[in-house]
Order: C-alpha cells, then structure tokens, then sequence
C-alpha cells in the first residue's frame, strides 16, 4: 500500500529549480510586496536580478531563481499575476525532478493540464511587437493583438475544454470554429490550444506530445499580406492544420513532441530543427514528382515557387544530417529535404530518437490524456499488458477472418 502510495504520489510536490520573470511597476515598495509572495509561501529564493523594462519604460523586471515544488509555483504564479504583471515562468528548462530509478532530468509535462504551465511562456511577440514588425505603428491592429495574446495567456485546459462543449451545445455564433475543431479532433484527436506568439522548442514539442498544436489566433498586418515575420493564424489554419487530420502525419508529429520529453537541451534543438525541416519546410514525393508538405512553404508564396523552381537544393531527409542544418528565419532555406512517404520520415526519426539518451521511456496514454513514464519493471509490465490485450484482440480478428475465408 506505502509502494502504491509512492507510485501515484502527487506530480505537485516533484521540487526543482525555476526561474520567475515579472514585470513591477516603478513605485515604492512594489518589489517588496512581489518578494514576501514568496516568503509567506515559504519558498526558498537562489537569485534575483532586476533591470528595466524594454517593453514598458516606466516598469522594471525581476528574475527570481527559487527552489520550489510545483504546488508552490502554480500559487506563486497566480499571486503574482494578480499583484504585478507576471511575464513568464520557466520550470522547464531549469526544473527538474528527482524520483526513484531516474537520474535528474528537466521538467516535463505529465498530464495535459500541465501544458497549462508552458503555454504562456512566449519567447517573442506576444502582445508586444518590435518596432520592424509591419504592424508596430498601427495601434488598432496592437490593440487586437493584445486582446488575442490575454486570451491565449489566460486560457486553461479545463476552461477551454468547458467553453468549447457549451459553445458547440448552445449553437452560438462561435459555432463554425468549434465544429471545425471538433471534426478535426474526430481525425486523429489532434487539438489546437491558443498561444500569444514563439514558444521556446520544449515547450513547444512538449504539447505534441499530447496531441495538442499550440496555435496563433492573429492575422499578419494587412500592409504586407504576402509576409509576415511570425506565424499568424493563416500559416497555422492552412499550413499546418490539414495536415494534422492525417493520421500518419500527426502520428509523426507526436512522436517528435514524445521523443522530447525530459531528453537534454541539445537533443530538444536537434528535435526542433528536423521538426523545421519537415512539419515547416519538409518536401515529399508522390508519384516521383517533389510535393509540398511544409506549412512554412505552404503559407509562403515566394519560397514555395523557390523550392519546387528546381534551382532550391535539395537531400534526403536524414535526421542525422538535418538535425546539424541552420534553421533560417528571415530568408529562404539554403537546403530543403525531401521524404519518401510520411510513413519513411517516421520510420527515420524512430531510428533517430532511440539515439537519444534518456534514462526511461515514456508513452502517451490517450484515456487519461496523460505520459506513462516506462522506468522500472513495474511500469514496463503494465505497459506490456496493456499492449498483450491489444494484440490479442488483433489476433482474434484475424482468426475470425480467417475462419470465414476458410468458411
Ligand atoms: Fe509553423
């Protein structure tokens, strides 16, 4: 019973380190009201550092390095939140867990509503935008932008799972989104959960893991329709979105956000960039003609003509290979790679991850909606039982349809 106990032990009480990055305005005694959150909660802190603002002059930002269990950070979290404006919070790079059997390893999300934590951790943009971007001047556009980015930082799983059923069962005016999600869901069981702008890689894979596609919901600035220097909602909904209602395609997808889960930040980078060379700028073939499937190309005119002009270089698709190519940003890819089938580029990058050093296994448990993690012989053996029903069932289906040609 102790053992059983251990095994299903709150996730809320794994300690680690985390970084917390808040933004105070510049007035007296701001920083200490921020600092006794904190200590009333009883959280040790390791180091602060504060510098002024280069989103907001007036305001200053603290980063606070603290050791702490995630019960006290999901608190901290929203107590800041409601007493300054709270930036960002960062376990995943820094947080890490120690349980029985696992050498130190980072932080990652075991349930779905875990992503809750990651999801507004945004690298860039969010409801800020620097002064190249074609809509900086335009405050109507910035005040949108800001109204889709406090959506996406305030959106929950359970509340969003709530608002999404209501609005499907009242039939609002919201309905056409819904319903589209809900088909999309019927596919493959793919997701797409609101995001204010670039995730770091981790945390980004992390949610493909579950299925789930972190989504932008704004529209590039209607000045430069043809470019846009972020993803917006017109790459998100016609570059990737089809694609992941194909089973093989999203089976691929998750198994790059699986692979990544707890692995070290140099495999995470070696992930993200063969994910950039297929899920964004991947090429296939069919019936031996070059095909798009990248929804970088996909949602970019000018460099999608590049890419099939035949003048693009092109290689094989191996993630060996890929995962050492730069990834550019602002310009066209120096090199693109081609797949033979989805099934072929995931057969690949099987063979690439298990290269991966990771001290268990994890695998994705589509009932609970949660990350098994395969550590022990314990949880090994349960998973193997679980397969063993699975594969009994295959197996008397095909003594079925064998019975019956015999028949
Ligand atoms: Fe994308």
């Amino acid at each position: 019973m102790i053992e059983d106990n251990k095994e299903n032990r709150d996730h809320s009480l794994e300690r680690g380190r985390a970084t917390l990055i808040f933004s105070l305005k510049n007035e007296v005694g701001g920083l200490i009201k921020a600092l006794k959150i904190f200590q009333e909660n009883h959280v040790n802190l390791l180091h602060i550092e504060s510098r002024k603002s280069k989103r907001r002059n007036s305001e200053f930002e603290i980063f606070v390095d603290c050791d702490i269990n995630r019960e006290q950070l999901n608190d901290i979290f929203h107590l800041l939140k409601s007493h300054t404006n709270a930036l960002s919070v960062n376990p995943a790079d820094n947080f890490t867990l120690k349980e029985d059997g696992l050498e130190t390893v980072p932080w990652f999300p075991k349930k779905i509503s875990d992503l809750d934590l990651c999801a507004n951790r945004v690298l860039m943009y969010g409801s800020e935008l620097d002064a190249d971007h074609p809509g900086f001047k335009d405050n109507v556009y910035r005040k949108r932008r800001k109204y889709f980015a406090d959506l996406a930082m305030n959106y929950k799983y359970v509340t969003g799972r709530i608002k999404m059923l209501q609005s499907f069962t009242l039939c609002t005016g919201e309905d056409f989104a819904c319903i589209f999600l809900l088909c999309f869901a019927e596919r493959t069981g793919f997701s797409i959960r609101p995001v204010a702008g670039y995730l770091s890689p981790r945390d980004f894979l992390s949610g493909l893991a579950f299925r789930v596609f972190h989504c932008t919901q704004y529209v590039r600035h209607s000045s430069d329709p043809l470019y846009t220097p972020e993803p917006d909602t017109c790459h998100e909904l016609l570059g990737h979105v089809p694609l992941l209602a194909e089973p093989s395609f999203a089976q691929f997808s998750q198994e790059i956000g699986l692979a990544s889960l707890g692995a070290s930040e140099e495999a995470v980078q070696k992930l993200a960039t063969c994910y950039f060379f297929t899920v964004e700028f991947g090429l296939c073939k069919q019936d031996g003609q070059l095909r798009v499937f990248g929804a970088g190309l996909l949602s970019s005119i000018s460099e999608l003509k590049h890419a099939l002009s035949g003048h693009a270089k092109v290689k094989p698709f191996d993630p060996k290979i890929t995962c050492k190519q730069e990834c550019l940003i602002t310009t066209f890819q120096d090199v693109y790679f081609v797949s033979e089938s989805f099934e072929d580029a995931k057969e690949k990058m099987r063979e690439f991850t298990r290269t991966i050093k990771r001290p268990f296994g994890v695998k994705y448990n589509p009932y609970t909606r949660s990350i098994q993690i395969l550590k022990d012989i314990k949880s090994i053996t349960s998973a193997m039982n679980e397969l063993r029903h699975d594969l009994d069932v295959v197996s008397d289906s095909l003594a079925k349809i064998s019975r019956q040609s015999v028949i």
